[in-house]
């Protein structure tokens, strides 16, 4: 793991300086991630936006496979999310997973909305900006996403009934499609 010591110029002219972890990058192949475990134990982050505005929030519904012969993540957010208007409005998220360390902070992330609070700042999470999507640089794991495909769930084509009591306030998730163009891991 190589360290590299930044120094940054904030917008207040103050002269700081931050430890970003460089990552490495893998092929979508090379991952041995159990995602099961990835994505419903460990829950992931999903972030959209730039650096002007964005967002992110825990997420641990999802998967990633195969389709139209590419990786891909298959990511679920209901509309009422801060994060939903970003995820519509970029082309690029990521998603990120993180150690059992940060378990408060995915908590934060996943209870409380950017609409009231800095979730960066709550946290304390490094937000990096070298990607198509922000991420943090606690990520032990990124995908960086490229929405292909999106499509809104809906009752009408529930087949098992045990589902819809996940949706009393009729809020179905927007699933997106995307293919997972680049992999990095923090090991
Ligand atoms: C463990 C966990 C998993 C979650 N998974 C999802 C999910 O997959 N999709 C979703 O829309 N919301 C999910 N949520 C809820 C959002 O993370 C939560 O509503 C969050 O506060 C939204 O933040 P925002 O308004 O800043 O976007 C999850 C919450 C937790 C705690």
């Amino acid at each position: 793991m190589q360290i590299l010591i930044k120094y940054l110029l904030k917008e207040d002219a103050r002269l700081f300086f931050a430890v970003q972890i460089i990552m490495r990058e893998i092929s979508p192949f090379e991952l041995n991630e159990n995602f099961f475990k990835a994505i419903g134990k460990d829950w992931t982050l999903v972030t959209a936006g730039d650096k002007n505005k964005y967002n992110t929030m825990t997420a641990s519904w999802g998967s990633v496979g195969i389709m139209w012969n590419k990786p891909v993540a298959f990511t679920f957010i209901r509309p009422q999310r801060y994060t939903y208007e970003f995820m519509e409005n970029s082309d690029y998220y990521t998603l990120s997973v993180y150690g059992e360390e940060y378990r408060s902070a995915l908590t934060l992330c996943g209870t409380r909305s950017g609409r009231d609070i800095d979730k960066a700042k709550e946290t304390g999470f490094t937000p990096v900006f070298d990607e198509k999507a922000p991420y943090f640089a606690q990520a032990k794991m990124v995908l960086v996403c490229r929405k292909m495909y999106a499509q809104n769930l809906n009752e009408d084509s529930v087949i098992d009934e045990s589902i819809k009591s996940n949706y009393a306030d009729n809020d179905y998730h927007r699933m997106y499609v995307s293919e997972i163009v680049k992999v990095l891991v923090n090991d």
